[in-house]
């Protein structure tokens, strides 16, 4: 199997003044291509910066991140681009959707940035809304759908590009249990058709969907076995 990413002893500290934190302090993993891996660890462990290191939102500050064998140090903003736009989809705990936009438009937008024809556009983000249940709700606003029909929007969003890797962020943070149980098994779908899935969470409930689960606290992985 080839490995989709490896990081060794990535490090993050954020300075603004001379105030410094160290959120991510050497964080050595590797994840397969289609593994489903959840990422675990109580709130300020440091889950969404190693999240946006993993999506390429961010760079590390020491270490090295390899994207299917590519260092991502090395790669030019425009590459960088490219990998965010196509390689990847992006599932957020606030949905981050358009308020103003209709569900369909809202999930185009990967191919708009793509260069895609608009009948394609229209025609592959309504599929994509087809996937996750919501065929029927193509023309609604965000604010006309329920918290967990715009999480479905939103993976909607994520899935159009077609991405090898799908990374969310607390993506059932905001839901109730029924609508994280959607969610959740949406994730398990995307793996069984071959994606790569990573969920970061601080539940044990929902890191327990994935295949395997890496804990991490205080910027390090924790190693002790959960009692
Ligand atoms: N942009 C930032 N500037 C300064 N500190 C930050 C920034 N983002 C996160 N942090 C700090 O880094 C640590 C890890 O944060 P974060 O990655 O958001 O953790 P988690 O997602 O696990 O709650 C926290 O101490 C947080 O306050
Ligand atoms: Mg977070």
């Amino acid at each position: 199997m080839t490995t989709t990413l490896q990081l060794t002893d990535v490090r993050k500290t954020y300075s603004s003044g001379h105030l410094e934190v160290e959120a991510l302090r050497g964080i050595t993993m590797s994840v397969d291509e289609g593994e489903y891996v959840a990422v675990m660890g109580p709130s300020g462990s440091g889950k969404s910066t190693l999240m946006h290191i993993l999506g390429c939102l961010d760079v590390p500050t020491g270490g090295t991140y390899e994207l299917a064998g590519t260092d991502v140090s090395r790669m030019t903003e425009a590459e960088l681009a490219e990998v965010r736009n196509r390689r990847i989809g992006f599932v957020f705990q606030g949905f981050n959707l358009l308020p103003s936009m209709p569900a369909w438009r809202n999930v185009e937008l990967p191919l708009v940035y793509a260069g895609v024809h608009r009948d394609e556009r229209r025609r592959r983000a309504i599929a994509a809304l087809e996937k996750v249940g919501l065929g029927d709700r193509v023309a609604h606003r965000p604010g006309e759908l329920s918290g967990g029909q715009q999480q479905r929007v939103a993976v909607a969003r994520a899935l159009v590009t077609d991405p090898a890797l799908i990374l969310a962020d607390e993506p059932t943070g905001n839901l109730d249990s029924r609508s994280s149980a959607d969610v959740l098994a949406l994730f398990a779908e995307l793996h069984e058709s071959g994606r790569t899935v990573m969920l970061i969470t601080h539940e044990p409930e929902v890191a327990a969907a994935a295949q395997r689960v890496v804990r991490i606290r205080d910027g390090l992985i924790d190693q002790r076995v959960a009692a």
